[in-house]
């Protein structure tokens, strides 16, 4: 488990700490009306205009959000890689296998949650991610499991022959005082364990402006993909600038 190994010391410190911004609740807003309005297309033009580094985008089972139709609208209107978040199911293979992704990060999923409430538990579903998990590599999409910032579900992803985690930060996003400290202390522990073992670890979640510069802080992470709180933002003060500042404090904590 901390063999180091070539991929590990190529990834111990990415210069840029990348941003994938998660585009989903500007579908939200546009499906509460039913029409066309705000179109996620649009979101993720600006997040390219002003240098975002990926676009996120989450096909639920019940298309709360982002539809079918808006992944091949996405991956057109940009050059930026799409990372799609994805449940391990059959319909969602065979969606990711038809457009190609660049990456695919493999969350767990439950119809009655508001949002990805907690990581996926790669450790207890070996046998039903691992033909997953390799029809996605086969067909050249970087795969990614989302995952709690824990050394079972690393080694899990060992095991899975993934090149890349993301730590779910709800935990750490929800804690205060001591209890954020810790969390902290342990996205930083994982992170390192992932890298040493040639993963490349993410994270993301609940993060904020007032969250965000510890966890950019962590040498080892190369992405962090953020929605809620950017589009929220964006309300106030355009898409543009929320994902500039956000990019600012990002850079400023590394
Ligand atoms: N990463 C993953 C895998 C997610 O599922 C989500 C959305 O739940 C995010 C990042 C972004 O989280 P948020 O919208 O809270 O910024």
């Amino acid at each position: 488990m901390d063999k180091q190994s070539p991929v590990a010391s190529q990834h111990s410190r990415p210069a840029h700490l990348r941003l994938g911004v998660n585009i989903d609740h500007v579908a939200t807003i546009r499906n509460a009306r039913g029409g066309d309005h705000p179109d996620p297309v649009r979101a993720a033009q600006i997040v390219a205009a002003v240098g975002g580094d990926g676009i996120t985008a989450h096909l639920r089972e019940d298309r709360r959000h982002i539809r079918d139709a808006d992944l091949a609208r996405i991956q057109a209107a940009t050059g930026l890689p799409l990372n799609l978040e994805m449940a391990a199911t059959d319909e969602m293979l065979a969606i990711a296998l038809r457009h190609r992704p660049h990456a695919a990060c493999i969350v767990p999923e439950r119809r009655e949650e508001r949002t990805t409430e907690g990581g996926l538990d790669a450790a207890g579903q070996h046998n039903r991610l691992a033909p997953i998990v390799a029809r996605l590599a086969d067909a050249g999409i970087r795969v990614s499991l989302f995952i709690a910032p824990e050394p079972r579900q690393i080694e899990a992803a060992m095991n899975l022959c993934v090149p890349v985690v993301e730590f779910h930060t709800g935990e750490y996003a929800h804690a205060e005082g001591e209890a954020r400290a810790a969390e902290l202390k342990r996205l930083a522990d994982m992170a390192a364990l992932a890298v040493k073992n040639g993963i490349e670890p993410h994270a993301g979640h609940g993060l904020t402006y007032d969250n965000v510069q510890p966890v950019a802080a962590i040498p080892q992470l190369a992405e962090l993909n953020i929605g809620h709180y950017l589009i929220g933002e964006a309300i106030f003060v355009g898409l543009d600038a929320a994902v500039r500042r956000m990019r600012e404090l990002m850079d400023a904590a590394r």
